[in-house]
Order: structure tokens, then sequence, then C-alpha cells
């Protein structure tokens, strides 16, 4: 049976599964590849435990980082279609609750504004 994403545990295993997904995916892998996961990974933890639990001790800009990548290489509706689908199938796959739906529902939201600001240029 599954369970709700309870803490720090189930966000580090959602958060590694998701990228074990990206990082196998042909569109989106490419994106990634001068990732360095032991710096990246740690972020990604203390964000999401920031997003679901409120004490996660994450001050980054993710739309900052995310138009800086566009600039290097840039981001699409496909890629950002993907990073939501492979998102929301980890969570599917190994979680349900109310935890769960809200990672959804905050991957969903994050993701539709930072594609309308990144794709559209503006601010
Ligand atoms: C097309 C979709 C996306 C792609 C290709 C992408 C790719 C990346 C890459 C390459 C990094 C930099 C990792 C590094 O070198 O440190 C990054 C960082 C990050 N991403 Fe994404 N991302 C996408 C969407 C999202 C979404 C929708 C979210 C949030 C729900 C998100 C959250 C983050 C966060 C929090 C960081 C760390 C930023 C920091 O350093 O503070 N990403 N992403």
């Amino acid at each position: 049976m599954k369970t709700d994403i309870l803490g720090r545990k189930e966000l580090e295993h959602l958060v590694n599964s998701f990228y074990d997904k990206v990082k196998a995916d042909a569109l989106l892998a490419p994106l990634f590849a001068r990732v360095n996961w032991e710096r990246h990974l740690p972020v990604m933890y203390a964000f999401w435990e920031n997003a679901l639990f409120f004490t996660g001790g994450y001050f980054g800009n993710p739309l900052k980082s995310h138009k800086a990548l566009h600039d290097k290489s840039p981001l699409n509706d496909a890629h950002f279609k993907r990073w939501q689908q492979l998102f929301i199938e980890t969570v599917d796959e190994y979680y349900e609750g109310e935890k769960a739906t809200l990672a959804k529902q905050r991957a969903l939201s994050i993701s539709t504004v930072m594609q309308l600001k990144i794709l559209s240029g503006g601010e």
C-alpha cells in the first residue's frame, strides 16, 4: 500500500526517483548533463521540504536559475510538459495522500508560472 509523503525520508526518495527518470529521458537528460548532483540534490530536498512542510532551508530563486539555463540551452513547451509528466508519474508511483496531492499541485503551478515567465521572455 502507498503511504503519503511523511517527511524528509520520503522527499529524498521522491526527488531521487524523479531524477532517475529525468536522467533516462532522451528529451530532458541533455539539459541536466552538467549538473553537479552532489550539490544539486540537497538543494532540491530543501526546496521540496520547504514547499510541502514549510521547514526546509531553501533560499534560492528558481526563476532566476531557470532563466539562466534557458539563456544557455533554450527551454520549450515540450521540456516543461515532460518535466511535469515525469514529476507527477513519480509521485503517483510511490505516494498518495494530502502531501502527495500538494506536491503535484505545487509542481504544476510553479512549472506553469516558470514556463510563462521564461518563454514569454518577460519578468
Ligand atoms: C523544463 C523544465 C525544467 C528543467 C529542464 C529544469 C532543469 C534544471 C537544471 C538544469 C537546474 C540546475 C541544477 C544545477 O546545476 O545546480 C535546475 C535547478 C532547479 N530546479 Fe529545475 N528544471 C525544470 C523545471 C523545474 C520546476 C517546474 C521546478 C519547481 C517546481 C524546478 C525546481 C528547481 C530548483 C528549486 C532548482 C535549484 C535552483 C537553485 O539553485 O536554487 N525546476 N533545474
